[in-house]
């Protein structure tokens, strides 16, 4: 792909999770209409129209891509020579309850796989992340990069809890083993969101048992530009599509002391 079009995908994932969170903003204080998706899982009025938003504003730009989304829209095609992954708001249980920690997440994905463009924005601060394949990351103009701290006992990790039980305990698993060997733990509540702090590197680590394509996609790009790293507990690379589920994203210092940490068998 050149760079133009690259830089075509990149703007348009900007413009749409700016527009996308500045309409949860927007009504951020209404009452929400709450669904139930599953366990610990809900979807509200407005994951719904800003997906909308998002989908309307991307297939006028280029009709002939594809969509991965987090709430299912039967009318969209599946595939096409980009496929845009979208969470239009990650930290759903965050923003329902007027938590301000939530934000938009979406990436555009070659066919191939690799992921070439990604946005992440932060509503409630303003704070627009995003990057392209090559081209580096940034956050409201200014380059991004991850932390030089490379010792685990310096570090801030966040990690987020998983819905069902079994993953909850593997998590609760880990606690003990992190409890003494890390700075201090932190729980934000949504995945991208995170991740894209890692990539600012006002976080070292962050961890999680059970993520979707959609929560990392737009992250995966905006880490891997800022110098970090993102694999499954035993050092894979993440891919797209088929790796869900457990992911470490760190600053790549301390990746490896934390993985050593998860397989040490008390
Ligand atoms: P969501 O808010 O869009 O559902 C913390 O729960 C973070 O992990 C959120 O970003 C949440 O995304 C994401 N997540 C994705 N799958 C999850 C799961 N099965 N259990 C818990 N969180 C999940
Ligand atoms: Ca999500």
């Amino acid at each position: 792909m050149n760079q133009e079009s690259l830089n075509e995908l990149w703007a348009c994932a900007r413009d749409t999770a700016v527009h996308a969170g500045k309409l949860t903003r927007d009504i951020f204080n209404q009452p929400r209409q709450i669904t139930a998706k599953g366990l610990r899982d809900i979807v509200t009025d407005a994951d719904t129209a800003a997906q909308k938003l998002i989908t309307d504003a991307i297939q006028a730009k280029f009709p002939e891509h594809g969509f991965v989304t987090e709430e299912k829209d039967s009318q969209l095609p599946r595939s096409g020579p980009v496929i845009w992954v979208i969470d239009p708001v990650d930290g759903t249980t965050n923003y329902a309850r007027q938590l301000p920690e939530y934000c938009v997440a979406i990436g555009a994905v070659a066919d191939s796989g690799q992921v070439l463009a990604g946005a992440i924005y932060d509503p409630m601060r303003d704070e627009l992340f995003s990057a392209a394949k090559g081209l580096g990351a940034a956050v409201n103009g200014r380059p991004l990069q991850v932390s030089q701290i490379d010792d685990l006992n310096k570090s801030l990790v966040a990690m987020d809890w998983a819905r069902n039980e079994e993953l909850r305990r593997s998590a609760m698993d880990v606690l003990p083993k992190f409890a003494h060997q890390i700075s201090f733990p932190r729980v934000f509540g949504s995945a991208a969101l995170a991740m894209a702090w890692v990539a600012a590197g006002r976080v070292d680590l962050y961890l999680n048992y059970h993520l979707q394509t959609w929560d990392v996609a737009a992250a995966s790009i905006i880490l891997a530009e800022a110098g970090g790293r993102l694999t499954d507990l035993h050092g894979r690379p993440w891919t797209f599509p088929s790796h869900t589920g457990y992911c470490i994203a760190s600053n790549g210092r301390v990746h490896q002391e934390c993985m050593t940490l998860i397989h040490w068998q008390t």
